[in-house]
């Protein structure tokens, strides 16, 4: 097949701003993998919009494997999904509807609550807050509502009190330019569940376990901006996953049952990165889905989605193909 890599390369270092973009590594091993594949392989980088539609018509690609993240807006994720519909060029992964909902963090929420899923107790607001609304409780943590790979949250994003509150809400609504969530902080274990697939053949890849414990001793036990970026380095990488994690098979249950409904729920397609945390009661609650993980090819880098895959036996190539073949069959 002749197919097209859709992503966004990030530019050198790693600026927050160009932090959920992607590194020229990954783009690089994709598209030696779909050539390993057998398959004719070529970048689009979309960092120039109004370039895409252009370059598609001239490769003409019988399908399109998708992992860009957009430029900016809240609905950037769709627009290349968008785009290749409009074209008629069959393409990996979910729709343009699941990339919108998946990136506001307040509708993926109202979604999964609609149908019983437990996630964290919210509020979305457009203005600084000064007091918490009455169905929540502190501590809480402050989150932009269209961000990922942890922009905009920092360690300090956790908050105990209104003084803090006001101000930590004012600081990011300023900065980011769009509105926040508040939500009440799960002070449970975190884990992270990567799935291929579609339908009665998807797979939940081993369970992923966020080890707080590896952080700086002063640290929030928070996956923050710091703890992904500037902490964990791939010279001097934390131990901050620990795959398998180790779960008694009830709550192994509980947490796959739960990633599943989420990723039905919200309409994911062929794969998907599904972070979950405990409550104080023990109750496995889901914080976000992540239509489009992160898969920087490096073992040295923590990068959950190709480390659950190999405590699988599966390697990057095999994430690739699963992905391709997951898409190819279902656009049949
Ligand atoms: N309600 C919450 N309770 C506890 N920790 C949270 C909560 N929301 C987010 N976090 C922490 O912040 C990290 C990043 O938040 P997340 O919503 O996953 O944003 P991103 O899209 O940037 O990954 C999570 O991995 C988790 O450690
Ligand atoms: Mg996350």
């Amino acid at each position: 097949m002749r197919i097209a890599l859709t992503c966004n390369i990030r530019p050198a270092g790693y600026s927050e701003k160009y932090i959920e973009w992607d590194d020229p590594s990954t783009v690089e091993t994709i598209i030696q993998g779909l050539k390993t594949l057998g398959h004719e392989a070529e970048v689009v980088d979309c960092m120039q919009r109004d370039a895409i539609e252009e370059k598609l018509t001239s490769i003409k690609p019988d399908f399109v494997f998708n992992i860009a993240e957009g430029l900016t807006g809240e609905n950037r994720e769709s627009v290349v999904p968008q785009l290749l519909e409009k074209l008629n060029i069959p393409y990996t992964g979910s729709g343009p509807e699941t990339l919108m909902n998946c990136l506001n963090k307040s509708r993926t929420k109202t979604k999964l609550q609609k149908h019983g899923i437990p996630t964290a107790t919210w509020c979305e607001i457009d203005k600084p807050l000064a007091k918490l609304p009455e169905k929540m409780a502190f501590p809480v943590i402050v989150k932009p509502l269209y961000e990922g790979s942890s922009k905009g949250i920092h360690n300090d994003n956790l908050v105990d009190n209104n003084e803090n509150l006001l101000k930590k809400t004012g600081e990011l609504l300023e900065k980011f330019q769009q509105p926040m969530i508040v939500e009440t902080f799960l002070n449970g274990r975190e884990f992270t569940v990567a799935m291929l697939g579609n339908g009665d053949s998807l797979k939940v890849l081993p369970i992923v376990e966020l080890n707080f414990d590896s952080l700086p001793a002063e640290a929030n036990r928070l996956y923050s901006f710091e703890a992904k970026w500037i902490w964990d380095r791939t010279e001097k990488p934390l131990e901050i996953f620990t795959c398998p994690a180790k779960l008694s098979e009830e709550l192994k249950d509980e947490i796959e049952a739960t990633a599943r409904n989420a990723f039905r729920i919200l309409n994911c397609r062929d794969w998907c990165r599904i972070d979950l945390r405990q409550d104080a009661s023990g109750k496995v609650n889901v914080i976000e889905i992540n239509p489009l993980p992160g898969i920087i090819p490096d073992p040295h880098a923590n990068s959950c989605f190709p480390k659950a895959a190999r405590a699988k036996g599966l390697n990057y190539i095999d994430i690739i193909n699963c992905v391709l073949t997951s898409a190819i069959e279902r656009s049949q």
